[in-house]
């Protein structure tokens, strides 16, 4: 693109509007995508001038993340979501449609610039897709109708603003309520009660409860805050009032494939998630706080702010709050930009510090050493809903429902084969029969409980329960029909983590891109048992050598599909000891045309094939 003084005015000015602060990078860059359909090598320059960092520093950040790009995208970007349900749902026909009409390939950019194409990992609407995204905003319930439609607006290039608002229209989506849904706190509630009856109190009441995290793993959340609280300091022997800054950090990034319980928290329940981190703020000793929200869930945004702004006016953020003293607590949302590893919570720090989301070496772990290199909590979005229902109602209120080792209720997000998709919320330990009983799930294959990193369970295994003691989960129930190949799932979610992998260590970089080949070959039908053999076994070394969850996890799907299913490999499996994985005589075209040679003895013959 030619470059304008217009054009270097408009960066300064977005460069500015974030105080030229290098913690804001990734978000000058996304404003800069959001302008120019890209970031241009001569932003580039600009913004690494003003902000005082290498350009390689720069140019790092928008390589990382998928929803940056050096390319010049169209001025309508178009994603359509390739989440294993939304492809369940057509996904890939409605893209080939989609592409037919507009003329332009997936990955590509139309010659006029109009419009650009591409899939993404998952939308976090999995309740309501197929599903994509249009300049970042969601897309939800498309069809072929709605994809001509969405054709006829681009090429007549009505702007967004105009375009018929059922296309963006996303329902919560409700489905059942428990503990936490039937029970949303007034505003403010939990924040006078901590004033009224003090922070320790509080503390008491959230170590009463129970409360363990609800993004996955499962720690308990006072023990975190306590560590927080303590801090490196208290290690070291210095007085706790010597230290600096404290964090707490919401983790909405909300990446993993069929989960969305998030968004609906977020959409609804805002006020009760910025209270729980208030809460928190006024726990361990915080002073600020994010809220880090996926780029995908762009559309929530402005709703966010006002909530945070109605929160400022009636004192329930900012200084003195609720008129107590010392009281100090301020929020920030921070976008991310498309990369599902930035859910690791150190990760996640990383890119809040405005670098690639690349997860630190742990320990020390955030608690000690977080954001800006300060003691910080990192909580998932219900886990901060729940605090502030536990601070209003109390601890035993909560401890009262769940299993002895899970208390409370857990918000699932259901999506897949059954005929009622969306949220669900059960006390911890209900069975797996239950759960598909309500949903209206029948003739079900298995269910893949945590997402792609999480664990399949077989049609055999429905007396399991909702529990972190049996299943746990982040929240993403994905239900499979007999009419599915399991061998395709398998595919899907290997694809995935191949895609995700952010290349810091070597057995993910490499081993994900390996495995993703090799179970390709194997789902094409040309592979033999050794070849079974060796993918097994790699899965196995990038699980026991990869750095963070993301590469740990990323040979579950074919283990755990191996474990249930082993007949459905065996079908697939050739008669035969080795082949290779591609046509070498092909590969050696282009050598033989160099070589100006096309004689028989140029070709290879490879036998058995
Ligand atoms: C690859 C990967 C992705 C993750 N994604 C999320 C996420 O989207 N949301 C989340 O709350 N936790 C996610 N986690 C877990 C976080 O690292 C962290 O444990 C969690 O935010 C802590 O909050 P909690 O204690 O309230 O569960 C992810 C972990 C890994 C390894
Ligand atoms: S395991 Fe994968 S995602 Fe995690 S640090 Fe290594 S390369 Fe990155």
């Amino acid at each position: 693109m030619t470059w304008s003084e217009t054009d270097q005015e408009k960066i300064l000015s977005l460069v500015r509007k974030h105080e030229a602060k290098p913690t804001q990078l990734l978000q000058i860059l996304r404003d800069v995508q959001e302008e120019f359909h890209c970031v241009p090598k001569d932003a580039m320059e600009i913004i690494a001038t003003e902000l005082k960092v290498s350009r390689t520093t720069v140019l790092a950040v928008v390589e990382f993340y998928s929803l940056l790009s050096l390319e010049q995208q169209g001025r309508f970007h178009i994603l359509l979501s390739d989440s294993i349900t939304d492809q369940m749902l057509g996904s890939r026909k409605l893209m080939d449609h989609l592409s037919a009409k507009l003329g332009v390939e997936p990955g590509q950019t139309r010659a006029d610039g109009l419009v650009s194409l591409g899939f993404t990992s998952c939308t976090g609407l999995c309740d309501q897709g197929p599903a994509g995204l249009v300049n970042g905003h969601w897309l939800s319930r498309l069809d072929g109708e709605r994809i001509d439609s969405i054709v006829d607006y681009v090429e007549r290039e009505i702007p967004l603003d105009n375009w018929p608002a059922e296309f963006f229209k996303v329902e919560d989506n409700i489905q059942s309520t428990g503990l936490l849904l039937e029970s949303p706190i007034e505003n403010g509630a939990a924040l006078k009660q901590a004033v009224r009856n003090g922070f320790d109190d509080i503390f008491v009441e959230i170590n009463r409860s129970g409360l363990r995290g609800r993004g996955g793993a499962g720690f308990k959340a006072a023990w975190k805050w306590r560590f927080c609280f303590e801090g490196p300091e208290n290690s070291a022997g210095l007085p706790l009032a010597v230290q600096t800054d404290r964090y707490v950090i919401c983790n909405a990034d909300e990446g993993e494939p069929g989960t969305f319980k998030d968004r609906i928290l977020l959409n609804s329940h805002a006020h009760q998630v910025f209270e729980g981190m208030t809460v928190c703020a006024g726990v361990v000793g915080a002073k600020r706080g994010f809220l880090y929200l996926r780029g995908e869930y762009l559309r929530l945004r402005p709703q966010l702010e006002a909530v945070l702004a109605s929160r400022r006016a009636k004192n329930l953020l900012g200084t003195s709050i609720l008129g107590r003293q010392g009281f100090d607590f301020e929020i920030e949302i921070h976008m991310g930009a498309g990369a599902y590893i930035c859910g690791e919570e150190s990760a996640l720090i990383e890119s809040l510090e405005g670098k690639p989301g690349m997860p630190r070496v742990r320990p020390p772990y955030p608690i000690d050493n977080g954001y800006l290199g300060q003691p910080t909590v990192v909580n998932n979005v219900e886990t901060f809903a729940s605090v502030a229902a536990i601070a209003a109602y109390g601890g035993a209120w909560f401890a009262s429902r769940g299993t002895d080792k899970s208390k409370g209720s857990k918000i699932i997000s259901i999506s897949g084969d059954c005929e009622r998709p969306g949220i669900y919320e059960y006390d911890f330990g209900v069975s797996i029969a239950e759960i598909l009983l309500d949903c209206g799930a029948e003739h079900t294959l298995g269910v893949q409980v945590g997402g792609p990193s999480g664990g399949i369970i077989s049609n055999k295994e429905y007396h399991r329960k909702l529990a972190f003691e049996d299943l746990a989960t982040g929240g993403s129930f994905m239900i499979f029909d007999k009419t599915r190949d399991i061998l395709e799932i398998v595919r899907n979610f290997t694809h995935f983590f191949a895609h995700e992998s952010c290349g810091f260590c070597t057995p993910c970089r490499v081993g994900t891109t390996l495995l993703k080949n090799q179970v390709d070959k194997f789902c094409d039908g040309h592979s033999g048992a050794l070849d079974l053999v060796g993918m097994t076994s790699l899965a196995k070394f990038i699980k026991s050598a990869s750095h963070c969850g993301l590469g740990q996890s990323a040979g579950n799907p074919l283990l755990g599909a191996l474990a249930h299913y082993p007949d459905a490999f065996k079908a697939r499996l050739k008669d035969i000891d080795f082949e290779p994985g591609f046509d070498l005589d092909e590969s050696l075209e282009t050598a033989r045309r160099m070589s100006l040679r096309d004689d028989p003895m140029a070709h290879l013959e490879q036998e058995g094939i």
